[in-house]
């Protein structure tokens, strides 16, 4: 379908589960490699089993530096390129400015912000000696509009779209850079965020109803758009956002329903 991803290699962050393991299939049916790098060993290990040949699982904590550099190194050693690269790894923790411990706020920077500028760090490299790609960087609703009580992660999210700006300008036009920006999506970060809930069916529910669809999203959904934006056919899109977000965000709260 998009014959340009075919015999790419693209890096995941996050890639053992959720969206990011729903995206590492979707390159792989459009015939590319993908590199996962996840924290969670039983995830990877498993993803890799499942998704065969085309996948690298490399236990990896993106917070850290090192860890990045050393797995982008390994990818290369076992696919010779990097032509693609999706910033996707993130986790969420609720607190409000005075509530939130300041190594919690480092933390979720480290991940959700930190990790998306250096991954870029050192793949975009390797991009540019095989001749440009694209990244990807994975926002939320929530780079736009808030949650009561997550003052780190809403942070980090809108500032993944100055990010996404700040690379497609200064790398252009070799590499394009593109934020794709969810509503809520039935991955296990959602699932758990829900169980931790004290009234978890309620937080479901009312997840459901915020979107003008009235569902939530399937991983698949927002896979899908990242593969498309990363392809030739999205090819005059650069340091833009892409929201996937079911309406979420279009409307006035409390405005008459018909
Ligand atoms: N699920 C949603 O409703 C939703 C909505 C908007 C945005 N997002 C964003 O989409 C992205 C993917 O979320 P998801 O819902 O698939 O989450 P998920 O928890 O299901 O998957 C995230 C993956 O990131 C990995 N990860 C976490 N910390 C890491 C670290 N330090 N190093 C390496 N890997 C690490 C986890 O092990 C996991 O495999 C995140 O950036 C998230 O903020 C999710």
């Amino acid at each position: 379908m998009y014959k340009d991803l075919e015999n790419t290699t693209v890096v995941i962050t996050g890639g053992a589960k959720g969206i990011g393991l729903s995206t590492a299939e979707v390159f792989i049916r459009e015939g590319a490699n993908v590199i996962l790098l996840d924290l969670d060993m039983e995830a990877g290990n498993l993803a890799e089993k499942n998704l065969g040949a085309q996948c690298l699982f490399i236990r990896t904590d993106v917070a850290k530096s090192t860890e990045i550099k050393n797995a982008i190194d390994k990818g290369i050693d076992k696919f010779g390129a990097i032509h693609h690269l999706v910033n996707n790894a993130g986790i969420i923790h609720y607190a409000n400015a005075v509530t939130c411990k300041e190594e919690d706020w480092d933390k979720v920077m480290n991940v959700n912000l930190k990790s998306y500028y250096l991954t870029a760090k050192y793949t975009i490299p390797f991009m540019q000696k095989s001749g440009g790609g694209v990244v990807i960087n994975v926002g939320s609703a929530q780079s736009f509009i808030s949650s009561a009580n997550m003052v780190h992660y809403t942070t980090a999210k809108s500032a993944v779209l100055g990010l996404t700006r700040a690379i497609a300008i200064d790398f252009a036009p070799m590499i394009r850079c593109l934020s794709i920006c969810p509503g809520t999506v039935d991955t296990p970060m959602a699932r758990n965020a829900w169980a931790e809930a004290s009234n978890p069916e309620q937080i479901h529910q009312d997840s459901i109803d915020m979107h003008v669809l009235k569902r939530i999203a399937m991983p698949i959904e927002v896979a899908e758009m990242i593969v498309f934006a990363t392809s030739n056919r999205c090819g005059f899109m650069t340091g833009q956002h892409i929201r996937v977000d079911g309406g979420l965000g279009i409307k006035i709260p409390g405005s008459v329903e018909e």
